[in-house]
Parts: structure tokens; C-alpha cells; sequence
């Protein structure tokens, strides 16, 4: 792969916000451990901006922006504001340790409908607000974004008058978003293409997209307006966000680089084969998992069923397959390592998958490795995956620990579980009853931390084939009004299931409710 300049004419610029338009998902808030361990992720992929959260919602927001802002060393490093002044100081605030690589990403509606229902401003209002928050956030940082939001239900010739003005404000990237999923990918190109002609400060900026996927449209949408002239994309890993997510990134990314003869010499500065495991980690992090048919990534991306399929695979993969699953860093389902293998071979490994684990995180590793090389006798890259996300997820959340867990359970008997969990190195020992094994553990592990928690989610899938298989459970649990997730591993699907719940209930301990940019008081 050719890298080009940030500034090259046909460079597309990839602007992750997987930590704040991606964080909205419910259930899939972050604490700052995580969120940086993302960010590192993100910048070895080699995006070129990392929206980091939104500063002015929340202390926790703020912190997170300006340690990740401290962390990075090659990315943009944005904060999103309202056109507001306190926020825009707030934002200034959280992402200066990233220095001349700050940037504000300032944002106002501009649709009849937002004007009207949410603003209660006209047209001039609008424009007046805009510049005043560019204008200002331009004293403080190089590096302003601005973005009309809804700007694909807004009115084209007042869309085109918001953004002229804007630029001439100090606006170096203006971003076009269809917020709400509205956009079909003809319009969006036309939208594009008319502003290009319309604006005729144009060439002073970059113009941005930014689609959410509501009519499962983001990522055309996004690779229609590339091809219209738009030179930086929006998007999140696994394309998650609030309702049916953003733009993903890996989609839009692997759209341009396979359909190469779409887009002439656009390029991009990702590093693809490091694209799985950027996946894994958010899915690992979030606990939002992914359906197995999904592009690039999932677990059926390069699956092939039939036979008539696996025979022109093996003959020439290119009858099948239109990019390789190790441009994508997908990892073969070999058995690789052995009840032998020592660090050196599974940290080897583990970077080979794109995974860079060190210090005492592969420490952990290996001593999670060689406690299942006892219980399982092959060991695949789906296990070492698994167990990577372990000890990441379990790193930064481990008020209570299990301990052990005791079922009993059959048609005719009453479930019955016996729990015994640790905080503080203090044991402590409940039982309850319940429908069945889990639910019967979820109530012992309830009255043990005198929380309720209510299980909306359940899922369980086998990490690798094999009766001997490791069981992921994953589970949205909802404690009081904080909807989280919780991941668990084992070869035994109720220690899993214990495991998955637990941690959904140490999560909710740190979190509070997330506030929605939407939902804080409009100027
Ligand atoms: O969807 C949207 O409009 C946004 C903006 C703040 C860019 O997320
Ligand atoms: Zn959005």
C-alpha cells in the first residue's frame, strides 16, 4: 500500500467516532481504560482522526478526551462541542494535550424541522450562531469541523448558504450528515456535487460525510459522496452507533480499496490487515456482538458452505472471494498452538493476529493459555482471541470476582445455583432459585451484590468448533436505568453465563446514565 499526504487531493480521511457517535449505542459505554485501549487500537489501524467523545456531556467524557488526547501520537484527536461557547471552551480544554493535533468539531442543526421544533431560530439565526462558534473555536484551536446536522433534510440553497459561511468563519473541514438515515445514494452524490458547485469558497475545506444507517444505507451512501468528490468519511468499527449504527469503517474502507476501479486513485492511509482485530476489540469492549454474516468481518466472511464454492476456492480463491480474509487480518482457523508452547510463541502469534499484548496483559494471557491447553487439546486463534479479550475486558472492571459456581437443574427440578464471589479478598457465599441455571445464578449473584438486574440480551456462541469448544456468553443486562454488557468465557456455558452477568454487574457499578448530546439543554 502507497501512503499519501493528508492533504493529497484524492487522500480520503478516516474520521473514527466509534468512541462518541459509536459510544451512543445503548449499552455500549466505555470507561476511560477502554476508550484509551481503543484509541491505541485506532491509531495502529491508522486513522486519521479519533473523535473522542463529547467534553462538555459528562467529567468522565472530558477525561476521556483529554487522556486520549495525551496518548496519541500520530492521530487528530477531535472533541465535538454545540455551537456554544462553553462547550467549545470545554472542548479547547480536553483536546490541547494533542497540541497543532487538536481539533473542535462544532455542530448545529439546520433542517426546517430542527430549526422549528428544537431551535426555535430562523435561517439568519442559524447562520449567525454557526459562524460565532467557528469564529470563536478558530482562537483556540487550527483545526475547526463544523457540521449542520441533518444537513441532508435541510433546504440545498440554505445548506449551501450555512456552509459559505462557515468556511469564510475559519471552517477547514465541513461535514455533511445525514443524521437521521434519510440520504439515498444518488441524492447524497448530488448533494455533494452541488455544493462543490455552489460554494465557491469550497476549495478552502474538505468536505466530510457522515451517515448513520437507518434505511441500511451508510456506507453507499458514504462511498457515493467519495465518489462525488467528498475527501474525509465518518464512521465507526462494526459500524455501531444509536439506533442502526454509522457508516463502518471497515466497509467503507474495503469498498474503496476492492472496488478500486469506482474510485480512480483514491486512497486511504488504513492499514487493513490490522482491521480484525480493531473489531474484535470493540465487540470484546462494547459486548455488542456481531452477526455472523457481517461484511469484512464477521464470522462468516469468508465461509464457504457448498461445495461447489470450497472447490473453485481451493483451485483459484479469486472465484470466490474478492479480497482475502489476511488482507483483513481475518486469522485461519488452524490449530496453532499446543499445551507446550511457551510465551514467546503465543506473544508471536498474538502480533501476527494483529494483537499487541505485553508486560502484564501477556502474562495473563498465557497463564489464561496454559489453564485451557489443560482442559482443551486444540487450541485455535479463535481461542487465543478470546482470551485476549478476556483479560482486557477484565483489566479495568473487577470489583467482584467469581469464584466458583455450583448449578443443578433438569426438567423436573427446581434450578438451583450456589455462588460464591470475592471483593476486597472478602468471600462471600449466596444461593437462589430460578427459571433455570442462569437465571437462578443471575439471582444469587443478585442478592450477593444487593443489585436487580434484568437480562434483555442473552447470547451464546462457540469461540471455535469442537465439542470441547469455548462458550462466549454475552448479555445486556439493565440495572436500575444503565443498560450494560457483559462478556464470559469457559468451556462450560453456565460458569460462561455466571461469568458474562457478573461482569455486566461490575460494569454498571461505574457507569451512570449516558447523556445524549441530543438531550442536553438546546441553546
Ligand atoms: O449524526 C449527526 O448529525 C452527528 C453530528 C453531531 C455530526 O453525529
Ligand atoms: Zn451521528
Amino acid at each position: 500500500m502507497t501512503t499519501t499526504s493528508i492533504s493529497d487531493s484524492n487522500r480520503v480521511i478516516i474520521f473514527d467516532t466509534t468512541l462518541r457517535d459509536g459510544e451512543q449505542s445503548p449499552g455500549a459505554s466505555m470507561n476511560i481504560e477502554e476508550k484509551l485501549e481503543i484509541a491505541r487500537s485506532l491509531e495502529r489501524l491508522g486513522v486519521d482522526v479519533i473523535e473522542a467523545g463529547f467534553p462538555i456531556a459528562s467529567d468522565g467524557d472530558f477525561e476521556a478526551v483529554q487522556a486520549i488526547a495525551k496518548q496519541s501520537t500520530t492521530a487528530i484527536i477531535a472533541g465535538l462541542a454545540r455551537s456554544l461557547t462553553k462547550d467549545i471552551d470545554r472542548c479547547a480544554e480536553a483536546v490541547k494535550p494533542a497540541g497543532d493535533r487538536g481539533r473542535i468539531h462544532v455542530f448545529l442543526a439546520t433542517s426546517a424541522l430542527h430549526r422549528e421544533f428544537k431551535l426555535g431560530k430562523a435561517k439568519d439565526e442559524i447562520i449567525k450562531q454557526a459562524v460565532e462558534a467557528v469564529t470563536y473555536a478558530k482562537t483556540l484551536v487550527h483545526d475547526v469541523e463544523f457540521s449542520p446536522e441533518d444537513a441532508s433534510r435541510t433546504e440545498p440553497e440554505f445548506l449551501a448558504e450555512v456552509v459559505q459561511a462557515v468556511i469564510e468563519a475559519g471552517a477547514s473541514t465541513v461535514n455533511i450528515p445525514d443524521t437521521v438515515g434519510y440520504a439515498y445514494p444518488d441524492d447524497y452524490a448530488d448533494l455533494i456535487t452541488y455544493l462543490r458547485d455552489r460554494v465557491s469558497n469550497i476549495d478552502q475545506a474538505r468536505i466530510s460525510v457522515h451517515c448513520h444507517n437507518d434505511l441500511g444505507l451508510a456506507v453507499a451512501n458514504s462511498l457515493s459522496a467519495v465518489r462525488a468528490g467528498a475527501r474525509q468519511v465518518e464512521c465507526t468499527i462494526n459500524g455501531i452507533g444509536e439506533r442502526a449504527g454509522n457508516c463502518a469503517l471497515e466497509e467503507v474502507v474495503m469498498g474503496m480499496r476492492v472496488r478500486k476501479d469506482m474510485f480512480g486513485d483514491v486512497t486511504t492511509n488504513i492499514k487493513a490487515e490490522h482491521l480484525f482485530a480493531c473489531s474484535r476489540l470493540v465487540q470484546s469492549i462494547t459486548g455488542l456482538p456481531l452477526q455472523r454474516n457481517k461484511a469484512i468481518v464477521g464470522d462468516n466472511a469468508f465461509a464457504h458452505e457448498s461445495g461447489i464454492h470450497q472447490h473453485g476456492v481451493m483451485k483459484n480463491p479469486e472465484c470466490y472471494e474478492i479480497m482475502t480474509p489476511q488482507s483483513v487480518g481475518v486469522p485461519q482457523t488452524n490449530m496453532v498452538l499446543g499445551k507446550h508452547s511457551g510465551r514467546a510463541a503465543l506473544a508471536d502469534r498474538l502480533s501476527g493476529m494483529g494483537f499487541e499484548v505485553e508486560g502484564d496483559a501477556l502474562n495473563n494471557v498465557f497463564t489464561a493459555f496454559k489453564e485451557l491447553a489443560d482442559r482443551k487439546k486444540d487450541i485455535y486463534d479463535g481461542d487465543l482471541i478470546a482470551l485476549v479479550e478476556q483479560v482486557v475486558r477484565g483489566r479495568s472492571v473487577s470489583a467482584w470476582e467469581l469464584e466458583w459456581l455450583q448449578t443443578t437443574s433438569g426438567t423436573e427440578a427446581i434450578a438451583t445455583a450456589t455462588v460464591r464471589l470475592c471483593k476486597d479478598g472478602e468471600a462471600f457465599t449466596d444461593a437462589a432459585t430460578g427459571d433455570g441455571p442462569v437465571n437462578a445464578i443471575a439471582n444469587a449473584i443478585d442478592r450477593i451484590c444487593s443489585v436487580h438486574g434484568e437480562i434483555e440480551d442473552y447470547r451464546l456462541r462457540s469461540v471455535t468448533k469442537g465439542r470441547d469448544a469455548q462458550g462466549e456468553v454475552s448479555v445486556r443486562v439493565k440495572v436500575d436505568d444503565v443498560v450494560v454488557g457483559g462478556k464470559g468465557l469457559s468451556t462450560d456455558v453456565v460458569h460462561a453465563s455466571g461469568l458474562a452477568y457478573l461482569d455486566a454487574i461490575n460494569r454498571a457499578s461505574f457507569q451512570t446514565v449516558k447523556t445524549d448530546f441530543r438531550d442536553l439543554s438546546v441553546p
